[in-house]
């Protein structure tokens, strides 16, 4: 069973469940200002990915077994009504694996610094390398290497101490929980072909300096996807919410009020909306 974090509603007309799915090689600790911002009128629900946080490791690793993985914490959970289901870029992999499997329990999906796509054979050889390097190295070197291409160069240059935080966050994590997760992004299924049929309201976000995956993929998710929203976000790279957290705390905040709340049998009537 996946370990998670949760933050019950603070609210009881927080009825909605809102699973946040961590990006790669981080854990549910991203999402830490998420929980307690939206715990306002919402229960938020972060599981660690298997490898990830305080979750084992799973035998077969792929971004299937991980979206399984979601669906058995949400049964484990009693968790029964649709959820908002959103992740930043591995997390928006398995996020949307799980619309493909269960669009019944889906009210809404929210795809952050994330594709559709499969791996480019190019990008494919690189994860390979790089699990290589890591099983020589260790993840010192790994983090050294990556954590500047994970953040913009706005974000570079004006926060330090976040690019420290998140390179410390790098470095929390197990080595073969980062080398699954790599093997399992090689070989994740292509599912663009699924955007058209996406039938639930979608909120796509981009960093308008993410160099790992560029806004280009985010409007082909949106151009797809019939009710979807998006928006670039300027001076922000590929980690939306840890460099700009109040910006991406907004933008969630007005989809959840006017995309999901709005449409609801059960009225929202937190004051602070
Ligand atoms: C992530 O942030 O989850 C990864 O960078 C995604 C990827 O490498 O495809």
């Amino acid at each position: 069973m996946l370990h998670y974090q949760i933050k019950e509603a603070s609210k009881k007309q927080g009825w909605l469940t809102l699973v946040l799915l961590h990006a790669f090689p981080f854990s549910s600790d991203m999402w830490e200002n998420e929980r307690k911002v939206f715990s306002g009128y919402a229960k938020v629900l972060t599981p660690d990915l298997p490898g990830f946080g305080g979750s084992p490791r799973l035998d077969e690793v792929s971004i299937a077994n991980m979206a399984e993985e979601v669906r058995h914490l949400l049964d484990h959970l009693k968790i029964e009504e649709p959820v908002v289901i959103g992740g930043l870029s591995m997390g928006g992999y398995v996020a949307l694996e799980f619309y493909n499997r269960y669009p019944g329990r889906v009210r809404g999906l929210m795809l952050f610094a994330t594709r559709a796509g499969a791996d480019s054979r190019e990008t494919r050889e690189t994860r390979f390398k790089t699990i290589r390097e890591i099983e020589q190295n260790g993840l010192d070197a790994f983090a050294e290497k990556t954590v500047f291409k994970m953040v913009g160069k706005t974000t570079a240059v004006l926060k330090p101490g976040t690019v420290q935080g998140i390179k410390q966050s790098m470095l929390a994590s197990k080595e073969q929980g980062v080398t699954d997760a790599l093997r399992a992004m090689a070989e994740r299924a292509d599912l663009t072909d699924l955007l058209g049929a996406v039938m639930c309201p979608t909120l796509i976000l981009a960093g308008e300096e993410d160099g790992i995956i560029p806004p280009e993929e985010a409007a082909a998710m949106e151009n797809k996807i019939p009710m979807a929203e998006m928006y670039r976000i300027p001076r922000v790279g590929h980690l939306i919410n840890l460099e700009n957290p109040e910006m991406f705390t907004a933008l969630v905040e007005s989809f959840l009020m006017t995309a999901i709340y709005k449409y609801s049998k059960q009225e929202m009537t937190h004051k602070s909306f």
